[in-house]
């Protein structure tokens, strides 16, 4: 038995366990519509291991207050389909609808309660101690029906709230199938010596990808950093390279104390500089064509919305020759087909490399899955905000109370 229990380390069967999934996914503004379910087909190996056991997924969509923040009840229907059994939406989470709902639970069955964060205390007492959420309303009336807990949302690994971290000293808690395969390929390709070892950070939460650029470089995780998106115009900017105003502002609006980042940067540049690769060229959007131009060229009158030919080119060369790659976000605006050309290219290099290839970002399982490339890739991970932060070195909640459980309940569960 590891520093965690897994699946394997506990029988199940007949047992009153409740599953934290992380299935929070991008909805149709219009319709509600979910637009991918890559998030529940991921979690449908724990769900298949827990056949026999009699199970209540607990699960967040959206946030409060914003309009994705919608009943699990779709999520549940999609659930069943993928699953091909009966899964049954309660829309309560700790009222008597839901308490009855699990008391009555038969093995085999599966319930999916209410989305979380309707519940003020998720959010009210996110990164308090554990021990107060421990005594969270949720934690007190559900952990009494079950035997184990199931944390299988790697996804939300970054966030410390109730639902995710309060179990684990209450009942023991057990890694899901997600949360074991993430970091067992995350840390094969942080530990790797297959050499050269690659980052390529691209997105607009530059500000986060800076960050990990920093520690990967001083830690050598990796040997060099190749960055796109909005990440090589931050590396841009803090080269003294005018961007032009249309692309400055988006910049300025999607990154928070951007002044700040642009010095964090330069600062980052003074010491890895030869070890960052930052765009040679870009394409423009003039009046939705594409236009290429040279950095020299810049500044531009028109946003900048993608990596140019001949960066895509040079970054396709230094991939072939990479043994080990590591790539989050995408190079450029790809929901606009003229600008996907950086990040279909950068994508598919690295899915044809012989490399060891782990890819991730909030966004990029749905871009994987649209180019058909989601198998070619070693490892696809779930995570957005929880990859950055693993991969920045940053400790995940959801690891920590993996371990306290662990060290609770010790070694017989
Ligand atoms: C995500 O999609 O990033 C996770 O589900 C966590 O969601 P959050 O960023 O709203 O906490
Ligand atoms: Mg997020």
């Amino acid at each position: 038995m590891g520093e965690f229990y897994t699946l394997g380390d506990v029988d199940l069967a007949g047992k009153t366990v409740l599953v934290r999934v992380d299935i929070n996914s991008p909805l149709d503004p219009r319709s509600g519509r979910i637009l991918s379910d890559a998030r529940i087909r991921e979690h449908l190996a724990t769900l298949r291991d827990l056949r026999e056991a009699k199970v209540a997924v607990l699960a967040h969509q959206g946030r409060a207050g914003k309009d994705d923040c919608v009943p699990l009840e779709s999520h549940a229907e999609r659930m069943a389909a993928l699953l091909g059994r009966p899964v049954r939406y309660v829309d309560s989470l700790i009222g008597k609808t839901a308490q009855d709902a699990i008391r009555n639970l038969s093995p085999g069955e599966i319930v999916v309660l209410e989305n979380t964060r309707f519940y003020a205390e998720e959010d009210a007492l996110s990164d308090k101690p554990v021990e107060k959420m421990a005594k969270s309303h949720l934690v007190q009336r559900l952990a009494p029906l079950a035997q184990y807990f199931v944390l299988d949302a790697f996804a939300a690994a970054h966030r410390a709230q109730p639902s995710l971290v309060g179990f684990c000293e209450v009942i023991p808690t057990i890694a899901g199938r997600v949360v074991e395969r993430e970091l067992e390929m995350l840390n094969r390709a942080l530990t790797s010596d297959a050499r050269p070892k690659l980052a390529i950070f691209g997105g607009i939460k530059a500000d986060d990808s800076l960050a990990v650029t920093r520690h990967m470089l001083e830690k050598d995780t990796v040997d060099r950093a190749l960055t796109t998106g909005g990440v090589g115009l931050l590396f841009l900017d803090a080269q003294g390279v005018d961007i032009g105003k249309p692309t400055r502002s988006v910049l300025e609006k999607e990154i928070e104390d951007y002044g700040e980042q642009v010095a964090a940067a330069k600062a980052v540049l003074g010491k890895f500089g030869n070890r960052i690769e930052v765009p040679r060229d870009l394409a423009l959007n003039v009046d939705g064509r594409r236009v290429e131009t040279p950095v020299k060229e810049l500044p531009a009158a028109h946003p900048i919305q993608d990596i140019g030919l001949e960066t895509i080119g040079h970054f396709a060369t230094l991939i072939g020759g990479a043994k080990t790659i590591i790539m989050h976000g995408p190079a450029g605006v790809f929901e606009l087909e003229p600008f996907a050309v950086g990040t279909r290219e950068l994508f598919t290099a690295v899915a044809e490399s012989d490399a060891f290839t782990v890819i991730g970002g909030g966004h990029t399982v749905a871009v994987a899955e649209a180019l058909g490339l989601e198998k070619e890739f070693d490892h696809v991970s779930t995570g957005g905000g929880a990859l950055i932060n693993y991969l920045a070195g940053k400790p995940l909640p959801l690891v920590d109370a993996l371990r306290r459980s662990r060290q609770k309940f010790g070694a017989s569960i």
